[in-house]
């Protein structure tokens, strides 16, 4: 139903802006405890000018990300525009901005999306990840090292939670170390809500042309890491389409990077907020892999939600969704519903058993997930071993917290030790 035609009806839902603002930088927007309780499926109207509903309960965003009537294909009719003047892709992905168009399977439903995704999901498997482990801590040997021959005071973000998910991306997929910088700066300029339509285009493009290259240099010796694996194995055998494989690694770099960035320093900006928790951790780092969860969904910095469109006329609840209609799982409001999560406020390292949506759910769930936890647990156990008095070097209220993004985050965390 057009919008049009909603705003004759008399008994019309009225439409709330959305993103809706956070208060603090530790709780979701005030009103999703009012919508969950009392208007759980709500239309919303993003700053692109599009309509769509938000779902805010926990079981009801579960059910919207589990079904694949709900789309994620950014290409069809109704899938809801997070930025201003962002174009709406054209059938066929990007071909009309980059030379080479393929969808990121992020963005693809079923039966192509679980083909792509199935090429690289043993890159990310448990056993991998745990061999991968030693490398990484490695590496955050090095960034400490790095912070602490520096002195006092240091920004965590830009000295460790930036430069680490680069160098773990860039190390898997096999491309040179030094291309960091670059991949730092186009994964930021495309996760930002705020970035000109221009300058998200340009990055797209200007990543895709990079991988071009480099799968052309690649071809004739593979080599090791994800590249490499995906030419001799996917690409020579003709299993996988170049413009296909160009979007998945153009995926891989931009999902794991500014998250993973952010979430570390949202666990540290929280920590440093709350003292106690940070002595209880140094005190039993065998509640680590437990607080991280927790602050996973405590701080649930996927914001912005996660954006499907209805593929035929279905209910979420007692709403009626029609087909061609963009919703929106906040994923943030599901990890506060305190039916599931009592005292949701509460960053409780002791809760156990409830299932987080952090990292989605369904189809579309978090391929990197393991990974990310790795990256963050080992971040969180050498900062407390290497740092033992670590403190803001700024009253908290100084800190800048971002919502520019699609990822919340803290744009700089300045700390003495
Ligand atoms: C704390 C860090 C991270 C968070 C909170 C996070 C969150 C998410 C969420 C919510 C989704 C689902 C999107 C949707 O359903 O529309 C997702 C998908 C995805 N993530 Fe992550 N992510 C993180 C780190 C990573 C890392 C390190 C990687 C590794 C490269 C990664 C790769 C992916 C991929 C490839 C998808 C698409 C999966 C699919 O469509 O099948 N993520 N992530």
């Amino acid at each position: 139903m057009a919008a049009a035609d909603r705003e004759q009806q008399t008994d019309e839902p009225s439409v709330i802006s959305y993103p809706l603002k956070r208060t603090s930088p530790f709780e979701p927007p005030a009103e999703y405890a009012c919508l969950r309780a009392n208007d759980p499926v709500t239309r919303v109207r993003l700053v692109s000018g599009d309509e769509a509903w938000l779902v805010t309960r926990y079981h009801d965003v579960k059910a919207v990300l589990a079904d694949t009537r709900f789309s994620a294909d950014a290409t069809r009719a109704g899938f809801p525009r997070f930025r201003t003047g962002f174009p709406r892709l054209a059938a066929g992905g990007v071909k009309n901005i980059t030379r080479t168009g393929g969808l990121m399977f992020m963005r693809l439903d079923p039966p192509k999306h679980d083909v792509l995704r199935q090429m690289v999901t043993s890159e990310f498997s448990t056993h991998r990840m745990r061999a991968f482990r030693p490398w990484i801590a490695q590496k955050v040997e090095g960034l400490v090292d790095e912070l602490i021959a520096a002195g006092p005071p240091a920004d965590l973000v830009s000295a460790v939670a930036l430069p680490l998910p680069s160098l773990v991306i860039c190390e898997m997929l096999g491309v040179p170390a030094e291309d960091r910088a670059f991949f730092e700066e186009q994964g930021s300029l495309l996760m930002s809500a705020k970035a000109t339509q221009r300058q998200s285009l340009v990055a797209l493009k200007t990543l895709a042309e990079y991988f071009e290259r480099l799968v052309t240099e690649k071809e004739s010796a593979p080599g090791p890491g994800i590249i490499g694996r995906l030419i001799a194995e996917r690409l020579h055998t003709g299993q996988l389409e170049r413009e296909d494989l160009i979007a998945t690694l153009r995926l891989l770099v931009i999902a794991g990077h500014e998250t993973t960035a952010s979430m570390i320093g949202l666990m540290f900006a929280g920590l440093l907020a709350r003292p106690g928790e940070l002595a209880l951790l140094r005190a039993q780092p065998d509640l680590i892999p437990a607080a991280i969860e927790e602050m996973l969904r405590h701080h649930t910095m996927t914001m912005m939600g996660l954006p499907r469109v209805a593929t035929e006329d279905l209910m979420i609840g007692s709403t009626l969704i029609r087909a061609g209609e963009g919703v929106i799982a906040s994923v943030v409001a599901a990890n506060w519903d305190p039916s599931v999560f009592p005292d949701p406020d509460r960053c409780d390292f002791s809760r156990r058993d409830r299932q987080h949506v952090a990292f989605g759910f369904g189809v579309h769930q978090c391929l990197g997930q393991m990974l990310a936890r790795i990256e963050l647990a080992v971040v969180l156990e050498t900062v407390l071993r290497r740092m033992p008095h670590l403190a803001l070097a700024v009253p908290f209220e100084r800190l800048r917290f971002r919502e520019d993004l699609l990822v919340f985050g803290v744009d700089e965390l300045p700390v003495a030790w």
